[in-house]
């Protein structure tokens, strides 16, 4: 495994490969877990190169404290891409990902205002901006995300095709705990008690699927169901809302006949730590 500690080193690399070879990258900021490896499992049987991106990358972070505390564990995180037989690992500074006179973003648009983006304003214009980069100078065939981050898939889904970025972005299905909790690092941050009250989340996502499947198709009923989950949970509910896949806003009963699948999101706050799970309820 190749580790290339700036972009020269990466576009070294990079050059090998003939346009015919394939390449899949996933980008990640490290604290790897099980769900990671799903994604390189998934990537490795299908691309000729697998490439890792490990970067914690400060745009997409509103609050300095929270930079500071995000979880850093190189050593095991490429013991582990080690193992999951990952061609390379792209390990940039912030330096060589933003040089000095680093001034462009990327305009997430509307999408990205709500939901995870409600309490985080700039959080996804951080995200898209460095995803772009990590694609330029990655040049993949193919990019890997998690389907958990139901938004950032979908915001980073759009601006592929808006911006007409040569690449497929693959989406992974979300790797669940026996319980059906959804993997996380923050699960980490739990005790145990919280760790079990955590469930909530996929009981109320579940309920939602269980309803939908029964026939109704009434957006607000089905967030409503969701929301009384919380009313006797220690976890206090951010938000519980079914959106339209295609568009990533609130599901409309006026839109069934558009033929656009609804999803059920949901995320709560448990002893501090922010936890976030959906489900697809299907085509209404
Ligand atoms: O999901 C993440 O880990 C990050 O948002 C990503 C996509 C690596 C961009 O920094």
């Amino acid at each position: 495994m190749e580790l290339l500690n700036n972009n020269a080193e990466l576009q070294a690399w990079r050059r090998q490969f003939s346009p015919e070879e394939t390449v899949g990258l996933i980008p990640t900021m490290g604290a790897l877990h099980k769900a990671h490896a799903t994604l390189f499992d998934t990537a490795r049987p299908e691309c000729d190169q697998v490439v890792a991106s490990v970067f914690i990358n400060p745009l997409q972070f509103e609050r300095t404290d929270d930079l500071k505390a995000y979880p850093r564990t190189m050593e095991q995180d490429l013991a582990m891409l080690e193992n999951l037989k990952v061609d390379a690992v792209y390990l940039p500074t912030p330096d060589d990902m933003y040089p000095s006179g680093f001034a462009t973003s990327v305009d997430p648009g509307d999408s990205a205002v709500q939901f995870e983006g409600a309490a985080r304003p700039g959080h996804f214009a951080g995200v898209l901006t460095v995803v772009l980069k990590l694609f330029q100078r990655c040049r993949p065939t193919t990019a890997y995300f998690g389907q958990k981050d139901a938004q950032q898939l979908f915001l980073v889904q759009r601006m592929t095709r808006d911006l007409d970025l040569p690449l497929t972005v693959q989406a992974c299905p979300t790797l669940r705990e026996d319980d059906g909790l959804a993997f996380s690092s923050r699960n980490a941050r739990l005790s145990k008690v919280a760790r079990q009250q955590a469930l909530v989340l996929h009981q109320a996502l579940t309920a939602a699927v269980a309803e939908f499947q029964a026939g109704d198709r009434d957006p607000r009923k089905l967030e409503a169901t969701m929301r009384t989950f919380f009313e006797d949970s220690p976890a206090v509910l951010a938000y519980a809302d079914v959106i339209d896949e295609v568009t990533f806003q609130s599901a409309q009963t006026s839109s069934t006949s558009r033929g656009h699948a609804w999803r059920a999101l949901i995320a709560a706050r448990l002893e501090g730590v922010h936890l976030l799970d959906n489900l697809l309820l299907g085509n209404p």
